[in-house]
């Protein structure tokens, strides 16, 4: 279910929507960050950061799968680009992040669709050209009010 739509001109303007995501998102929540290569999905992810209160500079964690931070609930950043298969999740103990208290975002999440849970939340990312730039959250089972305090 498609719940609500940014349009954002510029990095500034999604990570703005981000810190808005970020203080609004209730313990065990996970994101996936949907989008092609250099759609934003790090940008964003480095705005809902902040709004989660981590002071911390953000970077992708392309290379290593995860980074983690500690905000007002401990943060989980994921990119599952350069996963294989989705098995590789097991391997780095995936359930003990997505089935925990913090928040997980997931870039890259379609690459583990099948591990995915149920009352996960989806930030779909559409390059318009430019630097504008589409930003669609969604769920698949309408329990996002279980996600975000309320929606801002
Ligand atoms: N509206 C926008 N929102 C987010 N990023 C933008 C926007 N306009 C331009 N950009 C640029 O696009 C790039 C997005 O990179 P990044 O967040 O790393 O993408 P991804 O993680 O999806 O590969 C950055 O260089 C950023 O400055
Ligand atoms: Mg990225």
């Amino acid at each position: 279910m498609e719940i609500m739509t940014w349009k954002t001109s510029g990095a500034e303007e999604t990570q703005k929507v981000g810190m808005e995501l970020g203080a609004h998102l209730l313990p065990g929540t996970v994101v996936g960050l949907i989008g092609a290569l250099g759609s934003g999905k790090t940008c964003l992810a480095q705005g809902i950061c902040r709004g989660l209160g981590v002071e911390e500079y953000v970077t992708s964690p392309s290379f290593v799968l995860i980074h983690e931070y500690e905000g007002r609930l401990p943060v989980y950043h994921f990119d599952l680009y350069r996963l294989r298969e989705a098995e590789e999740l097991f391997d780095l103990g995936y359930e003990e992040y997505f089935y925990g208290d913090g928040v997980c975002l997931v870039e890259w999440a379609e690459r583990a669709a099948s591990l995915w849970p149920e009352d996960a939340v989806e930030v779909h990312l559409n390059d318009l050209g430019a630097e504008m730039r589409e930003i669609v959250l969604s769920d698949r089972t309408g329990k996002l009010n279980k996600a975000f305090q309320k929606l801002p």
